[in-house]
């Protein structure tokens, strides 16, 4: 079959590499993709914020499948364009999309599917706010109601923090959602599903901060690493029949079924297990380093939960060991990252590595940072500390002016430090 993907982030470049190795997908197409995808397989210019556009070009490259990366299309529509064209797409409907689109929506769900998480209240007055601040007390999560590109939410142990960000997704016209902090470790669990059949792929965790320790601001995603060695047995089970069945079940129940990829943020809270947000889409980082363990072809699976065949799916495999992402940002990033410099890497590439790009585009036969996360190193190895050696062996073999990464990726789960 031939798969359009839509997207351009190292998420989007990862997908392309999964589906290269699957025997029943024949060609692979990407929009817009960049520069590293555009080295993998052919690439097409579509404005990914407009479903006729996507559902135009889907149509005159025939393609198969569409897989739509990130949330934005989703959002806006895309799915439902191409079903109504009559082209077969992974990837919910708008109605169903809004539980990443809109977060007082998805606590709505939660609450009527029993699913646990975050207390909270949503807010369209700067009383309301200063009200549920004192409500749950410090540290303060707040969050603005709509699409931020994982940065519309602050947790502060300041007052004055959490109510000038609240004032400010209010001035922009956004709802705002403060919610009770929940400790403890995060994971993310993607789920494929129909809007009937859930398939969970393997935890894995991911790094919102931008600096070593969790120190700074937060950003779409600088690492990742899976499996989750520390994590309690039975943790998959459990997510799945405490949050996402019951939650694909409300969905269909409402009549907006949700097919696609149910991204489940959790806390693993003292007091158990908690829903931090849901995402429509893969997450990134963490798929370059899911992806990379999954044995099982991806185009058929994806396809299968396409047609609502996801029942008849055979099990996942996957392959032994751990598979660390360590992201590379450009200077400045998140606030205001620098693009235009020039991105070169030593030959050879370390073994077991892959460079899998985000923010880059080809001048004149060069590669330039051209966003924020520029690339994602992702190693696989026979255990995490072996995965980790590797992605920060091929990381620093890669040059842009003032770039940064974390160095402690997968640290603290290596050592045994991670607590429950
Ligand atoms: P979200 O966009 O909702 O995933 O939030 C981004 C990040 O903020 C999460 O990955 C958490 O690290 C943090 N966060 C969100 N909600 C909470 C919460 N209720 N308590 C503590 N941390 C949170
Ligand atoms: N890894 C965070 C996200 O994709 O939203």
């Amino acid at each position: 079959m031939k798969v359009l993907v839509i997207g351009s982030g190292a998420r989007e470049h990862a997908i392309v590499t999964a589906l290269q190795s699957d025997p029943s997908v024949s060609q692979i197409v990407c929009a817009p993709g960049n520069a590293g995808i555009a080295a993998a397989c052919a690439t097409r210019p579509v404005d990914v914020s407009d479903p006729a556009a996507i559902t135009a070009l889907a149509v005159a490259e025939t393609a198969d499948l569409v897989v739509i990366g990130p949330e934005v299309p989703l959002v806006a529509g895309a799915a439902d364009a191409l079903a109504a064209a009559g082209v077969r797409c992974f990837g919910p409907t708008a109605e169903a999309a809004r539980l990443e689109g809109s977060k007082s929506f998805a606590k709505d769900v939660m609450a009527a599917a029993g699913v646990p998480t975050a207390g909270s209240r949503t807010c369209t007055t700067p009383e309301q706010v200063a009200a549920a601040l004192e409500e749950y007390g410090a540290p303060h999560v707040v969050k603005d109601d709509g699409l931020a590109a994982g940065k519309g939410v602050v947790v502060t142990g300041s007052r004055d923090e959490a109510m000038a960000h609240a004032r400010a997704c209010l001035d922009a016209g956004s709802k705002v959602v403060v919610e009770e902090y929940l400790d403890g470790p995060e994971v993310s669990l993607f789920c494929i599903t129909d809007g009937r059949t859930v398939v969970p792929l393997q935890p894995a965790q991911d790094f919102k901060r931008v600096g070593d320790g969790d120190a700074g601001p937060n950003t779409g995603g600088m690492g990742a690493y899976t499996p989750l060695a520390w994590a309690p047995t039975g943790l998959v089970d459990e997510v799945v029949s405490s949050v996402a069945q019951p939650t694909v079940d409300e969905m269909r129940r409402r009549g907006t079924p949700f097919a696609g990829v149910l991204y489940v943020g959790l806390a693993l809270t003292s007091r158990g297990t908690r829903v931090v947000e849901f995402n429509a889409r893969f997450g990134d980082p963490e798929t370059q380093s899911v992806l990379a363990m999954l044995q099982t072809p991806l185009g058929a699976l994806l396809g299968a939960a396409a047609d609502g065949e996801l029942a008849a799916h055979p099990p996942l495999q996957w392959h032994a060991g751990a598979s660390v992402t360590v992201v590379l940002a450009a200077d400045g990033y998140p606030a205001a990252p620098r693009t235009g410099d020039p991105i070169t890497v030593d030959e050879p590439p370390v073994p077991g590595t892959l460079i899998l790009h985000a923010g880059t585009t080809e001048v004149d036969g060069e590669i330039r940072s051209a966003g924020g996360r520029v690339l994602s190193v992702v190693a696989v190895g026979a255990d995490l500390a072996g995965a980790r050696t590797a992605a920060y062996a091929q990381i620093a073999r890669i040059h842009l002016r003032g770039a940064h990464y974390r160095s402690d990726i997968a640290a603290k789960a290596e050592r045994g430090e991670i607590r429950l």
